[in-house]
C-alpha cells in the first residue's frame, strides 16, 4: 500500500485554476448567496425539531440548545468563511480538506457531507411532507396515513387505533420535483429560491410579530423542567442533547461556499453571504422558539408541525394556513438548496477522479451535472419515503459537527502549512476561535454519542470504496502532482 497516496494534496493554484476553468455558469452575487444560505438554513429545524426537542428533551430550554448550538455554527462559519475566501471553488468541505490535510481527508469529508446534504435532503423532506399533509387535511384531502409515514413506523390515530408507515409517499415526490428543477438550470432555480426565502422570512417574522401578543410566561416555567431521571429527557443533559439535533437547524450556511464555481466574485461574496445568512437566522430562531414555547405548554409541541399548532392555539386559523403554505414554500427552498449541494459535491469528487466521471458529466445545453443530479435525486427520494425523522435528523447533525472539526483543524493547519498565501478573510482572534470550533463541536456531539456507533457500518464502507477504487483512480495518482504548478505567476499577480 502506497500510504504517501493517502496525504497527496491538490495545490492552492491548481484548485484555483479548476475554479477559472468556467465549466459553470457564473450567475450569483452576494445577495443570490445570501439567498442561498437562508433558504437553506431555515427549514425543518426551526418548523419541526423546536417543537418536538422542547417537547421531549429540553422544555422551553429549547432557546438555549439555539444558543449553544448557534454558537458551535458561528465558530465553524467564520473558519469556513477564511477557507471559502482561500479557495473558492465548488465542492466546499471537501475540496479544503483535500487543499489543507491530503487526499484520504478529502474523502472523510466527502463521506461525512453526504451525511450533512444527502441524509438532511431526507430530513427535510419528512418535515415538508409533515406540513404538506396537514395542509392537505385542511382542504379536505386525506391521504392514507400508512402513505405519510417512514417504512415501519407506528403512527397513531384519532380514534386511539394505530397504524404502520408503509413509504412517506409526498417526502419523496417533493424530492423528485426539486431535482427536476435542478436538472433544468441554476439560474432558474436561484430565482426561484429568491421568491421562496421572501415568503419564509414573511411567514417566520409575522409568526415572532402576532405570537409575541400571545405569549403567557408561565409556560416557560419552569424553564428548565427536571431531569426524569433518563439521560437527556430534561435538565441539563436534555438541553444539550436538544442542542446537538437542533444543530440540524443552522447547517446550511455553508450551501453557499458549495456555489463558488457559480458566484461573481467568490472570495468577498462567500464569506459575505455565510455570515450574513447565519447571523440573520440566528436571531430568527431564538426568538421564534421563545414565541412558540411561551404561547403553549411544551409538552403538547410533539407533533409534525407545530408551528402550526402553535397557531391555531391562539385561535386565528386563517394564519395557521399561511403558515402551512409558507413553510411548505421555505422547506421546498431547502430542499433545493441541500440537493444542489449534494450534486456539486459529488461533481469535485468526480472531477478529481475518487468517484466514477458520470458524476461530473455536464449536459451540453442545460450545463447542469444532470445524470448525478438524477442519481441523487433519486437516492435522496428513496430514504426520505423509507426513514424516520428522528433517526435522519440525528444522523446529519452528527456527520455534519464531524464535519465543521475537520474545517477548525483545516484553517490551523493551512495558516501554518500556507503562511503566505492571499487570505481575503481572516478569522477574527485566531486562533481562540478554531480551537472553540472543534470544542463546541466535539461538545454537542457527546449529547447525542450513540449516533456515531449507528454510523459504524457507513463509516467502513466509506473506507472500502476509498481503499480499492478513489485512491487508484484518483487524478492526483493518476496523473501525477498537479500540473497548474506551472502557472503560480498568474495567479500570484492576481493575489496581489
Ligand atoms: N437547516 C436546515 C433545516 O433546518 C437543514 O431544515
Amino acid at each position: 500500500m502506497k500510504f504517501h497516496r493517502f496525504f497527496q494534496k491538490k495545490t492552492i493554484v491548481s484548485i484555483e485554476n479548476e475554479s477559472n476553468s468556467g465549466v459553470l455558469k457564473r450567475t450569483l452575487g452576494p445577495w443570490n448567496l445570501i439567498s442561498l444560505g437562508i433558504g437553506c438554513i431555515i427549514g425543518t429545524g426551526i418548523f419541526v425539531l423546536t417543537g418536538q426537542e422542547a417537547a421531549i428533551h429540553a422544555g422551553p430550554a429549547i432557546v438555549i440548545s439555539f444558543i449553544f448550538a448557534g454558537l458551535a455554527s458561528c465558530f465553524a462559519a467564520l473558519c469556513y468563511a477564511e477557507l471559502a475566501s482561500v479557495l473558492p471553488v465548488s465542492g466546499s468541505a471537501y475540496t479544503y480538506a483535500y487543499a489543507s490535510l491530503g487526499e484520504i481527508f478529502a474523502w472523510i469529508m466527502g463521506w461525512l457531507l453526504i451525511l450533512e446534504y444527502g441524509a438532511a435532503s431526507s430530513t427535510v423532506a419528512v418535515g415538508w411532507s409533515g406540513y404538506v399533509v396537514s395542509f392537505l387535511h385542511n382542504i379536505g384531502v386525506t391521504i392514507p396515513p400508512e402513505y405519510t409515514k417512514a417504512h415501519g413506523e407506528i403512527i397513531k390515530l384519532v380514534d386511539g387505533t394505530t397504524v404502520t408507515g408503509i413509504f412517506n409517499v409526498p417526502a419523496a415526490l417533493g424530492v423528485l420535483a426539486v431535482s427536476a428543477l435542478l436538472v433544468k438550470g441554476v439560474k432558474e432555480s436561484a430565482n426561484v429560491n429568491n421568491f421562496i426565502v421572501f415568503i419564509k422570512l414573511a411567514v417566520i417574522l409575522s409568526f415572532i410579530g402576532i405570537g409575541a401578543f400571545y405569549v403567557h410566561p408561565s409556560n416557560w416555567h419552569p424553564f428548565i423542567p427536571d431531569n426524569t431521571g433518563t439521560d437527556g429527557e430534561y435538565g441539563y443533559s436534555g438541553v444539550l442533547k436538544a442542542a446537538g439535533v437542533i444543530f440540524f437547524a443552522y447547517i446550511g450556511f455553508e450551501a453557499v461556499s458549495t456555489a463558488a464555481q457559480e458566484s461573481k466574485s467568490p472570495q468577498k461574496d462567500i464569506p459575505i453571504g455565510i455570515l450574513g445568512s447565519l447571523t440573520i437566522c440566528t436571531i430568527l430562531y431564538i426568538l421564534v422558539s421563545l414565541v412558540l414555547t411561551g404561547i403553549m405548554s411544551y409538552k403538547d409541541l410533539n407533533v409534525p408541525d407545530p408551528i402550526a399548532v402553535a397557531v391555531d392555539h391562539i385561535g386565528l386559523p386563517w394564519f395557521s394556513i399561511m403558515v402551512k403554505i409558507g413553510a411548505i414554500m421555505g422547506l421546498s427552498s431547502v430542499m433545493l438548496v441541500l440537493v444542489y449541494g449534494q450534486t456539486r459535491i459529488f461533481f469535485a469528487m468526480s472531477r478529481d477522479g475518487l468517484i466514477p466521471s458520470l458524476f461530473c458529466k455536464v449536459h451540453p445545453k442545460l450545463q447542469t451535472p444532470y445524470i448525478n443530479t438524477i442519481i441523487v435525486g433519486l437516492i435522496v427520494a428513496f430514504a426520505a419515503g423509507m426513514l424516520p425523522l428522528s433517526d435522519l435528523s440525528h444522523v446529519v447533525s452528527v456527520g455534519t459537527l464531524l464535519a465543521f472539526s475537520i474545517i477548525c483543524f483545516s484553517v490551523m493547519y493551512l495558516r501554518w502549512k500556507e503562511p503566505h498565501v492571499k487570505r481575503p478573510f481572516k478569522v477574527p482572534l485566531y486562533p481562540v476561535v478554531p480551537y472553540l470550533g472543534i470544542a463546541s463541536c466535539l461538545y454537542l456531539i457527546s449529547g447525542i454519542y450513540e449516533t456515531i456507533w449507528n454510523l459504524k457500518y457507513y463509516f467502513i464502507a466509506g473506507l472500502v470504496i476509498y481503499l480499492s477504487y478513489g485512491q487508484f483512480k484518483s487524478k492526483l495518482t493518476v496523473e501525477g502532482p498537479s500540473q497548474a504548478d506551472d502557472i503560480p505567476e498568474k495567479v500570484i499577480k492576481k493575489r496581489k
